[in-house]
């Protein structure tokens, strides 16, 4: 071939691995409201910053009829971008070729992708439409998943992992999502199960629509194997461009920092009176943690994580004086805040990934313990309660902790013992540091004098009172140096600001080992 005849070669590979599998297929993926493998990644980057690797990449097997098929790409793109300037790995499943399943080459060009996000510390984002296993190709394709989970492993804690859900994700595919970070689904678009509804028919005899089985809704609020879900693509993008904004590329590294006056900068010194009125003084009394963030947090910084799932709990991220922190918070709104076992695993997860990222944690702690009952017990509480204490005393990250109201038995030990390893606890005037609540207390331990009283209920009464003021007092836990601090209210930012300041070039080493052994 002539210079020319071979550069109109090259154009020519190069559109029909653009075209992936053509207009009319492309057509298909819109009706179905879903944007093309290409598409999401103008979503995704920023303006013309996407570098392909391996574009010509292309399947070696020819078995039952794939000599046809084998189109450059190999039903996936991979490559790099740029997010807000900072650069991203990614891999976009097509749909629109041999139903992005995963043949041999297909794995080798994502797990190329993973290889160069792990050795350049670049966040890894991976884009999953695909029918699954490329059934023509058998055990390669079974050895490909394995080198992407394998990769997906090695990057853990090393680099960001997300996942976003857009089309079929079923079968053991689902594992890749499984090991990363976080989670992305959108409504009548993801899908993700290990056996779909035609199985659990035939299996069960359960009736059940792929929507109500592996949609957004039943992922990010019955299972919690989603994080995030949204409406649209486009928003879905948005919302992984957001994540990464609050994240650091990798292990090595601080998540981006707004400094004084740059666009998102607020007030250190900003007072809050407004948490008076958001917090009521009766302990019983429910109310929206997520106010309180709003408004003591940088403003609009919260970026909520898992906001649908196990609820009587609130992660996420939030920036205090253009800092990153990880925020895990009591929702005294649901189940009175109580912890259960989903809140645990939700808790843990989420500490150990700021801990991996050098995120500081704040916790807010209003909560009367963990919550009581048989489906709890033999649901495996101890297990599962015990992942939070571990993440908890594993961290090596800044702690912080801030006691609003409740602070009882084993949930304050997980939410704020210094003995743990948070670093500053403070409290505010009202809170309430105890084995168990005033009433449970008195009934234990002032049981007879209140039988023989003349009026139990007014002894009842007086004892709790009395409790409350000798036991339970927040001066009482300063006064064994376990509050630091107890604090004005309307200065909750400002002391929480100098906290996070203070602590902010916290080191700690432990001792070498292979690795822990947290209760899984
Ligand atoms: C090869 C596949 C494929 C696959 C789809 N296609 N899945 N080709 N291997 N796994 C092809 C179809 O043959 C079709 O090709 C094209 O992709 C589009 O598929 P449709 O069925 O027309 O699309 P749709 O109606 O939208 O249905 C999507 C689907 C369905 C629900 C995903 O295709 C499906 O059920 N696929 C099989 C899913 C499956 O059983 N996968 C294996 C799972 S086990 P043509 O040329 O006709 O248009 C697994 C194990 C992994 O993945 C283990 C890892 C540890």
């Amino acid at each position: 071939m002539s210079m020319r005849e071979s550069i109109q070669h090259m154009k020519d590979l190069r559109e029909q691995a653009h075209s992936g599998g053509g207009e009319d297929r492309i057509e298909k993926q819109h009706e179905k409201g879903k944007r093309s493998a290409r598409e999401r990644l103008d979503d995704l980057f920023d303006p013309h910053s996407f570098v392909e690797h391996q574009s010509y990449i292309r399947g070696r097997s020819t078995a039952f009829g794939l000599e046809d098929k084998r189109l450059p790409g190999d039903g996936v793109i991979t490559g790099s971008g740029l997010v807000d300037g900072r650069q991203v790995f990614v891999s976009s499943q097509d749909f629109t070729v041999l139903g992005g399943s995963l043949g041999e080459q297909h794995a080798a060009r994502i797990a190329e992708a993973q290889k160069l996000s792990i050795a350049t510390g670049t966040p890894f984002v991976q884009i999953n439409d695909s029918g699954g296993a490329r059934i023509q190709e058998g055990v390669l394709s079974l050895d490909g998943y394995a080198r992407i989970f394998r990769a997906n492993t090695d990057a853990s804690g090393v680099v960001p992992q997300i996942s976003a859900i857009l089309g079929p994700c079923a079968g053991g595919a689902v594992y890749s999502p499984g090991i990363t970070d976080f989670i992305f689904m959108v409504d009548n678009v993801s899908n993700m199960y290990i056996t779909g509804p035609d199985v659990i028919r035939a299996v069960t005899g359960e009736e059940i629509s792929h929507e109500e089985l592996g949609g957004a809704a039943a992922h990010a609020s019955r299972s919690g194997v989603a994080h995030f879900r949204y409406k649209s693509e486009q928003d879905c993008m948005d919302g992984i461009r957001r994540l990464l904004s609050m994240l650091p590329a990798n292990n090595t590294e601080q998540a981006p920092r707004i400094l004084p006056d740059a666009p998102g900068w607020d007030d250190p010194d900003r007072v809050v009176p407004e948490v008076l009125d958001i917090v009521p003084e009766d302990e019983r009394r429910g109310y929206d943690i997520r106010r309180f963030i709003g408004t003591v947090f940088d403003t609009d910084s919260f970026f909520e994580v898992h906001a649908e799932y196990a609820t009587n709990v609130v992660v996420g991220f939030a920036r205090l004086a253009g800092r990153v922190v990880g925020i895990f918070a009591n929702q005294p709104a649901v189940y009175a805040a109580a912890l259960d076992i989903d809140a645990s695993d939700k808790g843990a997860r989420f500490i150990r990934f700021c801990d991996a990222f050098n995120i500081p944690i704040v916790t807010l702690v209003d909560v009367p313990g963990f919550l009581p009952g048989v489906t709890q017990e033999h649901g495996g509480i101890i297990r599962h309660g015990a992942k939070i204490l571990y993440a908890i005393a594993e961290a090596t990250v800044p702690k912080i902790s801030l006691i609003l109201r409740k602070a009882y038995g084993g949930a304050f030990i997980a939410m704020s013992a210094k003995a743990l390893g948070y670093d500053r606890v403070l409290a505010w005037p009202i809170a309430q540091i105890a084995v168990m609540g005033a009433e449970g207390a008195a009934n234990v331990i002032f049981r007879r004098d209140i039988a023989n009283a003349e009026d139990s209920e007014a002894k009842r009464t007086e004892k709790i009172a009395e409790f409350k003021e000798s036991v339970m007092d927040p001066f009482v836990a300063a006064g064994y140096g376990f509050v630091d601090d107890v604090i004005d209210p309307v200065y909750s930012r400002t002391e929480l600001v100098r906290s996070l300041e203070m602590l902010a070039t916290k080191r700690e080493q432990r001792a070498p080992r292979k690795h822990g052994n947290i209760p899984l």
